[in-house]
């Protein structure tokens, strides 16, 4: 295979050039179109970072509002695809359903399917940014055996949605400001984060110039696994064990540093970060304030700060520059707001969302894209002869 180098991981290796997210590793910085991430998270909205993120600039007054309601015509989904929905089991994993669901959209939505026809590309970009809050939220309502809400798109993104997953029928739904903002905020930090795994999926899937529901439903799979957005749920999993009393904190910390049945810390470590997370700054001050607003005193918030404490401390975790992630405070906050544990990966699905399009996007306008096609190494067996099978 000639001058093939052997990077595991791609660890050292650029798939691509891209304009969009900025991350310096050694300082701690993330910046997206040149934004710094505490900039956004304090004074933006989550709608406007989708805007930047798609289409490289901050959007003016007249450029959100046309944005929000192209994004409001699109909220409902066909009714036939609920039937799909209705024919999951009932205990089906919301990010299952969730990437289900968004594949069919390739069959409901059939004039949308072009990579090339603009018009096409920007009908499915709205298509998407608007249903699948609305998927996400019948997802949870699935789960619960409760009856759907159709969208009310006299509300907001994040409050309609809140409304879909919490609400029921013939009953007003109060939308807490306290919840909405803390939500809005976390699909921020979420947003974009270059090309992390899912990211590098759906440009993959892409590559082979697949239309845009495709590749976002193979990004939601790929974004399912405990080691990347799965480690919001795997932190919440990990923080009850410690409090059932099936681990006290050290005999947990110890089973972590001697990789017993491969421990770890979930929510800590991060390929790229190897001084914090910026992200994850935010995140744990965001759940101290919004915990204490809605007056929740979840003694695994205590388990989590002496977990970190103990981790920020130690050879172990020093030694490999391992600091909490984006996932280890989320979790916290959507349990405080209602959300059950299987439903936290579902709402990194809808903060990624904007990243993953603009990075679909931008590879598809992107002259020098060609099919993603890595390389191996082979170490197999060199050439030998068949043997008919009665003689071997
Ligand atoms: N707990 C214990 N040990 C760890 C951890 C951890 N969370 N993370 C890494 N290590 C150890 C690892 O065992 C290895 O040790 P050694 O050098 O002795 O073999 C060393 O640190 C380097 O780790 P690595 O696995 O080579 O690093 P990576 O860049 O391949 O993996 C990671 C990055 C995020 C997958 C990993 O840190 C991890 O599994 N963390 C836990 C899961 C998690 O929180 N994922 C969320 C990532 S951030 C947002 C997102 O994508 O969702």
């Amino acid at each position: 295979t000639g001058n093939t180098t052997l990077d595991v991981g791609f660890v050292n290796t650029a798939s691509c050039q891209s304009a969009i997210t900025y991350i310096d590793g050694d300082a701690g910085i993330l910046r997206y179109r040149g934004y710094p991430i505490d900039q956004l998270a304090k004074s933006s909205s989550f709608l406007e970072v989708s805007y930047l993120l798609i289409y490289g600039e901050l959007p003016t007054t007249a450029e959100l509002e046309e944005f929000t309601s192209r994004i409001h015509r699109h909220t409902m989904l066909h009714e036939d695809l609920k039937d799909l929905l209705a024919a999951f089991p009932r205990d089906a994993h919301p990010m299952s359903v969730l990437s289900a669901a968004v594949s069919a959209l390739g069959t409901f939505y059939q004039d949308s399917l072009s990579i090339t026809d603009k018009d096409q590309v920007e009908l499915s970009t709205m298509r998407l940014l608007a249903k699948l809050p609305t998927i996400a939220a019948y997802a949870h309502k699935k789960s619960q055996g409760q009856p759907t809400l159709y969208p009310d798109n006299r509300l907001d993104l994040v409050s309609n949605f809140l409304r879909m997953t919490f609400g029921v029928p013939a009953e007003d739904f109060e939308v807490d400001p306290i919840v909405a903002k803390a939500l809005d905020q976390l699909f921020i930090l979420h947003a974009d984060h270059e090309q992390n795994c899912s990211t590098s999926t759906v440009r993959l899937v892409g590559s082979g110039h697949a239309h845009l529901f495709a590749s976002i439903s193979a990004g939601i799979h790929a974004l399912s696994g405990p080691l990347h957005g799965g480690a919001n749920s795997a932190v919440l999993e990990m923080l009850g064990h410690i409090q059932a009393g099936d681990d006290d904190v050290d005999t947990f910390m110890n089973k972590v540093k001697n990789k017993e049945d491969g421990v770890k810390l979930m929510g800590f470590g991060h390929r790229v970060y190897k001084n914090y997370d910026p992200r994850a700054a935010i995140v744990k001050d965001t759940a101290h304030e919004v915990l204490q607003k809605l007056g929740v005193n979840d003694p695994q918030l205590e388990i989590a700060m002496r977990l970190e404490e103990i981790a920020l401390k130690d050879d172990y975790f020093v030694e490999r520059k391992l600091y909490p992630n984006v996932d280890f405070y989320t979790g916290l906050i959507y349990k405080a707001m209602g959300f059950p544990t299987e439903m936290f990966t579902v709402l990194f699905a809808i903060g990624r969302l904007p990243g993953w399009i603009a990075q679909w996007r931008e590879m598809m306008e992107d002259p020098a894209t060609k099919i993603g096609r890595p390389r191996q190494l082979y170490i197999g067996e060199a050439e030998r002869q068949f043997v008919g099978i009665d003689k071997r």
